[in-house]
């Protein structure tokens, strides 16, 4: 039920029972809407943990479309075309089957990167039992969303008339699923953190209200709200590469850095340390922003 793109290739079928280890940190991505950036997000964190020389592991729960997997795979394309020392993660992808016990095959793969000190999860943006499952074992959910009302009526039903929150919708119900599975198994919390993401130059009639009701969705069911990254072609662009703009500075490539890039470098670098990741080389987790 396995297959990984590039890396240590696992098969969880295969995979024995390993014992209780140190646990890494767990970041998963996901919300029900599509195209909010997920797993760009999730591959711009995963390569700036390992440029601080960490050790992680990308997991792909959306391995039918495998934006993850594909990202990673050129990676190691990149690397071994260039010969340049590109850190690269351990990466699994994990397929649906019928008759499949999920929880296990996830746990098991989760034990076999359990020695690295983070594992970045992707999701896909839809429901499926997979995305279920990965969203209990996370410690920091990630669920980016785009400016836009037609985003934000995935996590709660806006009022028309009063343009003030009216309930919370189907992925905020599930969040809150998620949260009691993982309390239920391990007695751990989430820290649940709705990233403002691709953002542009939209007008502020537009950002104000979006910043009114998250803020008030925030306050009713319980989440952080973090500012993403904004619309730019560098986040785009080294796809086929498998690069960010983070390895440009660190490589050896001839490719010009522009002004977009370094912006685009400090962004994520907001974003780990709102995310409570280590955002210098070799630095702890940073623990006050974990909510467990
Ligand atoms: N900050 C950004 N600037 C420019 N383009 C972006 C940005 N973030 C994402 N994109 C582009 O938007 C599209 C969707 O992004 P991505 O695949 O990361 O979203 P997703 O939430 O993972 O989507 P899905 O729900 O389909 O898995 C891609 O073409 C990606 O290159
Ligand atoms: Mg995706």
């Amino acid at each position: 039920m396995v297959w990984s793109s590039s890396g240590p290739t696992y098969n969880v079928a295969a995979m024995t029972s390993l014992g209780p280890q140190k646990s890494p940190r767990v970041v998963v991505f996901g919300n029900e809407k599509g195209g909010t950036g997920k797993s760009t997000l999730a591959m711009h964190l995963a390569v700036a943990l390992l440029n601080r020389g960490l050790k992680v592991a990308t997991i792909d729960l959306d391995a039918r479309q495998g934006t993850i997997s594909r990202y990673v795979g050129n990676r190691r394309l990149y690397a071994e075309r260039t010969g340049q020392p590109v850190p690269m993660p351990e990466h699994i992808a994990l397929d649906m089957s019928p008759h499949q016990i999920i929880e296990a095959d996830l746990e098991n793969a989760l034990r076999h990167v359990a020695h690295c000190s983070a594992v970045i999860i992707d999701t896909p943006g839809h429901d499926s039992a997979l995305s279920q499952v990965g969203h209990t074992y996370a410690d920091v959910l990630v669920t980016p969303i785009n400016d836009s009302l037609i985003d934000l009526d995935v996590l709660a039903h806006v009022d028309p008339i009063k343009q003030t929150i009216h309930r919370p919708s189907h992925y905020s119900e599930r969040v809150w699923k998620a949260k009691q599975a993982r309390a239920k198994r391990d007695g751990g919390s989430m820290d649940w953190v709705v990233v403002r993401n691709r953002l542009g130059q939209l007008d502020a009639r537009n950002k104000k209200l979006m910043a009114r009701l998250v803020g008030e969705l925030s306050k009713r069911i319980g989440f952080r709200v973090a500012e993403g990254i904004h619309e730019r072609v560098i986040y785009r662009e080294l796809f086929l590469d498998g690069l960010t703009a983070e390895d440009l500075a660190m490589l050896a490539d001839r490719r010009e850095v522009a002004m977009s890039h370094v912006a685009a470098r400090q962004e994520i670098r907001n974003l780990m340390r709102a995310l409570g990741l280590p955002d210098q080389l070799e630095t702890g987790f940073i623990s006050s922003a974990h909510g467990g």
